[in-house]
């Protein structure tokens, strides 16, 4: 079995119960997980892991578990009326489409403690667990992700009124970023969560600190030109192959927006050429599996 299908298997067979009498609830829980998607994080990880120690790759399920249901509630939450407003995702409609706002925002909430609370139950070395969760936190929450999705929506050219009353209180009218900032915003709520993927890896089977580092930086590159991609993917793509709206960030800082599509393109393939040269300097087996995915998912 390859990792993908023992990673889908593990998910589906982990889904989260919270079993009472709300007639939806618990379902709601699993509808996005089971949808699918590339699962892309999950196995810059779990790639990590059995390339170094084949051992552990049985026990790292559960931390890869937690990245992607982490990763699961940014998507449900990035969906919401109040931010992109999308209808489709993983090809499945959106969970406020399917039953209401309210159960989306809760199905993202627990969605995202639930990841620790996989994380905290793997069957790993205390101290492993701890420096997971600190990664996860580090790089999905306050300064991480959520720090991203906020510059995201708050600079996009809105036509959400409450938007426009909170900058209009602040004395602030919308602008287009900076390409700087831009990087800025994409490094935060792309990258960093896929740098994260790679150092839990890392840490799980104990490189040493400078090697995670290398690690880590590697991933914010390869973030980067991840969401650069998906940036292109909302302007070539369509809705069938995307799985999700596409031509929705029309009023977005996004790299299609800001340098074209050549422009974007040629961004993208001048990061995946300084990723290539940064993997000569590891493991040649991980940088084998990150250049596997980036050709999988980055061209
Ligand atoms: C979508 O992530 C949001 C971005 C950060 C670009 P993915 O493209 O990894 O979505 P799934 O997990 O495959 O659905
Ligand atoms: C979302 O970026 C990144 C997250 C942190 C969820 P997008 O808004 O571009 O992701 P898609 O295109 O909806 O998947
Ligand atoms: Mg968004
Ligand atoms: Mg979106
Ligand atoms: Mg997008």
């Amino acid at each position: 079995m390859s990792l993908l299908e023992d990673f889908v298997k593990f998910l589906n067979a982990n889904l989260p119960k919270a079993p009472s009498f709300h007639p939806y609830y618990e379902e709601a829980l699993g509808v996005m997980l089971k949808a699918g998607g590339k699962h892309f994080r999950a196995l810059l990880l779990l790639g990590v892991v059995a390339n170094v120690d084949k051992s552990l790759t049985q026990k790292a399920m559960r931390v890869a578990l937690g990245l992607e249901m982490m990763h699961t509630y940014s998507l449900i939450h990035d969906d919401l009326p109040s931010m992109d407003n999308a209808s489709l995702r993983r090809g499945t409609p959106t969970l406020h489409v399917t039953y209401d706002e309210t159960t989306a925002i809760l199905a993202g909430d627990a969605l995202n403690t639930h990841a620790f609370y996989e994380i905290s139950r793997a069957e790993l070395p205390a101290d492993t667990r701890i420096k997971c969760v600190e990664i996860l936190s580090e790089n999905a929450g306050v300064s991480g992700m959520v720090l991203g999705q906020a510059l995201d929506c708050f600079f996009e050219n809105t036509n959400k009124e409450d938007i426009k009353r909170a900058k209009a209180k602040f004395g602030l009218s919308g602008k287009m970023l900076s390409l700087d900032e831009l990087v800025f915003l994409h490094i935060h709520k792309t990258a960093k969560l896929i740098a994260a993927s790679l150092k839990m890896g890392a840490v799980i089977v104990n490189l040493d600190k400078t090697e995670c580092e290398k690690i880590y930086d590697i991933g914010l590159k390869l973030g980067l030109a991840f969401q650069i991609q998906d940036d292109i993917i909302d302007l070539t793509s369509d809705e069938a192959a995307a799985g999700k709206p596409v031509h929705n960030d029309l009023a977005k800082n996004s790299f299609t927006n800001l340098l074209g599509l050549s422009g974007a393109k040629k961004k993208k393939d001048e990061l995946i050429s300084e990723i290539e040269e940064a993997l000569k300097q590891i493991d040649a087996n991980i940088a084998k599996m990150i250049l596997e995915l980036t050709d999988k998912h980055l061209r």
